[in-house]
């Protein structure tokens, strides 16, 4: 059996990471989507908030699991005996740190091995940080994130913005 693991800070979880989840399901036998625990004060989302968005996007895929971490990512798969990373890449622009994260885990834990998913073409301009940004700016995000993600990031504002 091989478990994967899916790690990142899904702030918030946008299509595209819902592409790559879908695509890494079927590869994998399981498939955990793992989100960072930071201290980024800056985060839109609690962890349990996108934990709980997250859940409701992959609700689908009896094989995907979605779950927090803290700390090192090495320590996680170890816990959670997997020894692939799945990671989505989108540009050459991501390919350095990419490269970095991936060779770092390799350091840290010689058995994990990082897979990286070319993202689908129409989700090649998505990141986390546009899509808050135009949500910002007031902008149409409905076709970048998930149905229950654009539900709660409406409800976040409509007190502000009506009131
Ligand atoms: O979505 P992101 O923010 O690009 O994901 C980055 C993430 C969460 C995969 C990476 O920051 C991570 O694994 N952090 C945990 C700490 C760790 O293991 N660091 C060592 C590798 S540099």
């Amino acid at each position: 059996m091989t478990r994967a693991v899916y790690p990142g800070s899904f702030d918030p979880f946008t299509n595209g990471h819902l592409d790559i989840t879908q695509r890494g399901s079927a590869l994998f036998d399981e498939l955990i989507v793992a989100v960072l625990v930071n201290t980024d004060k800056n985060a839109m989302f609690s962890v349990e908030e996108r934990q709980m968005m997250m859940r409701e996007a992959v609700v689908h895929l009896p094989n995907v699991r979605v779950m927090a971490f803290e700390g090192l990512l090495v320590d996680f798969m170890r816990l959670r005996q997997s020894r692939v990373i799945l990671r989505g890449l989108r540009a050459l622009s991501d390919f350095e740190y990419e490269f970095q994260l991936a060779q770092m885990n390799k350091q840290l834990a010689p058995e994990t091995e990082t897979f990286f998913m070319v993202t689908d073409a129409k989700y090649s301009y998505l990141s986390s940080r546009g899509v808050k940004e135009v949500f910002n700016f007031g902008g149409a995000i409905q076709e970048f994130v998930p149905p229950g993600v654009f539900r709660r990031m409406r409800e976040r504002v409509l007190p502000k913005r009506t009131g």
